[in-house]
């Protein structure tokens, strides 16, 4: 029996021949934030994501890269990880549809399908989208190209087996039309499917013979199955398949969040599949827009893709999410610019957010010594505003809208900061009037720490930092049953309270336009080469811009010392002069190639903006570069002989 009090959200598994972009980070932070949501309400919350690895696409780009596609599945999982990781995903588990695990779990779905009958060999002859991984019928395509811009479609004629999709076209209307409770968000949407669903079902085409990457069909290895039927299983093999422990906790799913192009897979071929395996249905679906980017569709032809790393390290982690949840109601398209998020920067992060707390912190550094008054004295000025807050949020959050929610918050934000201006406190010092500034204040921070505990789920740092500098002490783990109704008990008077360094600082008009125009250089945003994005299946996903190569810095250096680092047996500690005036120390694992004096007055080739990290509790800032020798050992690359210490190489 799934755990009455289960959450269970999904995202889509990403596709491995693209790397991430701002619509996958956008797709995995909400999801991110609604899980971070419900955990705090105290419910069983799981959030899993994964990769999707089969399939004639990401056949295609191996071949295209000269790798296998396990190789090339390897190397773009890492990407996706290392972005979650980045961007401060909590998700439960992570699943790649390559793994044993989940083969195993699409296999018995298969069977279970077999079982009722559900499954029969045919022969398919019609047209395929690779770009898709769909099959369409005649009316949908034009001139044999992909309704979803994926260029030129393919014919395809080949022994398959097919599921008796069109059986389940009176259930599926019957699931759609089920009151109260649409099974698709947003409504919008659920029209969409209906029409469709209503328009008549054909069965489906669910192996293939063409091609060798993917599930082998049980009893029938010349067959692999329909990626999609592969793909969508991830969200029961996750979970270890049906009756294990999590599945019967989590299953059937709350929300399978997805981009409203993948909407047919989820709310027709999914539900048939599991009615066919008489399993439970996902609770939702909810479809999402897609991004454009200054007005136009996001492509590598147009060299406008987003670089979700790019924008972390321009604006911060809590900046990114905020802006991604902020700028578009959930389910509708959006517009992204440079030019959008500094806006956004400065007058709600800014002016209204970072101006409540830092004003606050700085009234009661000079008010109050920097200490917290008693709580209880709080003046009551807010009080109801912050449960009518909460209680919204906890709406729109359920009625899955976190836009709104954080419009909601920012309104109580602004009702603080007038509150402020309202009763004056400086002006309350300068009478004398001493209780009243610390009932006012005390006010002031209780609401702020109520911003701070709602603000978790959207931006954890910016929340932990300003439950930090209010010194409210909520338990690990703390959830909204925890807080009740009084953030005060977590809240000591007399405490030394933070005085934190400006949040989130303005940026003047100056600035401004300076930070778009090296964005803007970096990034060659906007510059269109007059290609529509087409040809994106021909593109090589992974190819880097000369932008993006020159983000790296690499010098000519020549090593001064070196000698090995105590208990590695791989690390040597180095000093380095790239030309600087000073040297600079680096870690590298030459020790089995070299012996340190060997090294000393070698030339090398540094990158030099490389991050410091600590190794072997050394920090290092660069790295050396290296190739490996036909017998595995390691040789430093030398720069040609007449290019002088410290030349950037281009
Ligand atoms: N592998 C399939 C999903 C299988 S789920 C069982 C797939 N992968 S994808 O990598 O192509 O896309 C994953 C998600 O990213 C989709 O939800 C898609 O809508 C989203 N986005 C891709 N580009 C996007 C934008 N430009 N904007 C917003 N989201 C977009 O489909």
């Amino acid at each position: 029996m799934t755990t009455p009090d289960s959450f269970y959200i999904t995202t889509p598994i990403y596709y491995v021949n693209d790397v991430p972009h701002l619509g996958h980070a956008y797709t995995t932070t909400v999801a991110d934030a609604f899980a971070r949501y419900y955990r705090r309400t105290g419910r069983s919350t799981y959030f899993v994501t994964g990769t999707d690895e089969h399939g004639q696409k990401i056949e295609n780009a191996a071949a295209e890269r000269g790798m296998t596609p396990q190789a090339l599945a390897d190397e773009v999982v890492e990407r996706f990880r290392g972005l979650w990781n980045d961007l401060g995903i909590s998700n439960d588990d992570f699943i790649r549809t390559t793994e044993e695990r989940h083969k195993a779990v699409a296999r018995d779905l298969w069977q279970r399908m077999v079982d009722r009958g559900d499954i029969y060999l045919g022969s398919y002859s019609g047209w395929y989208c690779v770009g898709c991984e769909a099959y369409y019928t005649e009316k949908e395509i034009e001139d044999k190209v992909c309704p979803y811009g994926h260029g030129k479609i393919e014919h395809r004629e080949e022994p398959s087996y097919f599921f008796r999709l069109s059986a389940f076209q009176d259930r599926l209307l019957d699931l759609y039309d089920r009151p109260d409770d649409p099974f698709v968000r947003p409504e919008s949407r659920l029209n969409e499917v209906r029409s469709f669903v209503a328009g008549g079902l054909q069965d489906l085409s669910i192996s293939r013979t063409t091609i060798s990457w993917g599930i082998d069909v049980p009893d029938a290895q010349d067959h692999v199955m329909y990626v999609w039927l592969d793909a969508l299983s991830n969200y029961v093999s996750v979970l270890g398949g049906v009756g294990s422990d999590l599945y019967e906790r989590h299953w059937p799913a709350s929300v399978h969040l997805i981009g409203k192009d993948i909407l047919r897979f989820h709310a027709v071929f999914w539900p048939a599949f599991l009615m066919s395996a008489d399993l439970p249905l996902p609770d939702s679906i909810v479809a999402h827009g897609w991004w454009t980017v200054e007005g136009q569709k996001m492509s590598k032809s147009l060299r406008n893709v987003v670089d979700p790393h790019f924008l972390i390290d321009e604006y911060g982690i809590d900046v990114v999410r905020y802006f991604m949840m902020r700028e578009v109601p959930l389910g509708l398209d959006g517009d992204f610019s440079h030019e959008n998020v500094l806006n956004r920067i400065n007058a709600d992060l800014a002016n209204d957010l970072g101006n409540l707390v830092s004003r606050t912190l700085g009234m009661a550094g000079k008010f109050l010594g920097g200490q917290m008054p008693d709580p209880a004295a709080a003046q009551g000025g807010l009080a109801s505003h912050c449960g009518a807050t909460r209680t919204a949020v906890r709406g729109f959050m359920d009625d899955r809208m976190p836009h709104m929610a954080l419009a909601d918050i920012w309104e109580l934000v602004g009702r603080a900061n007038k509150y402020v201006d309202e009763q004056a406190p400086w002006a309350l010092a300068k009478n004398g009037k001493n209780d009243q500034v610390a009932a006012v204040l005390a006010e002031l921070l209780c609401t702020v720490a109520w911003v701070g505990v709602l603000l978790d789920p959207f931006m954890p740092d910016t929340s932990a930092q300003i439950l930090d500098a209010v010194q409210a002490r909520l338990p690990d783990g703390w959830t909204f049953a925890d807080l009740a109704d009084d953030i005060g008990r977590f809240m000591q008077a007399g405490v030394a309270l933070g005085s934190p360094p400006p949040m989130f600082p303005r940026i003047d008009d100056k600035e401004k336009q300076k930070r778009l125009d090296r964005i803007k250089s970096l990034s060659g945003a906007g510059t269109d080469d007059g290609d529509q994005g087409d040809k994106e299946d021909n593109v090589d996903e992974t190819a880097v811009t000369i932008d993006d190569f020159f983000r790296t810095e690499l010098r000519v250096a020549e090593i001064k010392a070196a000698e090995p680092i105590p208990k590695s047996n791989k690390l040597l500690k180095l000093s380095v002069d790239a030309g600087e005036g000073t040297d600079r120390t680096v870690v590298a694992g030459l020790a089995k190639a070299y012996e340190s004096d060997a090294l000393v007055g070698k030339r090398v080739l540094l990158v030099a903006n490389l991050k410091p990290a600590k190794l072997m509790g050394v920090e290092s800032n660069g790295m050396v570069l290296a190739g490996e020798t036909a017998d595995g050992g390691l040789q430093v690359v030398e720069p040609p002989a007449n290019v002088p210490v410290g030349t950037r190489i281009k």
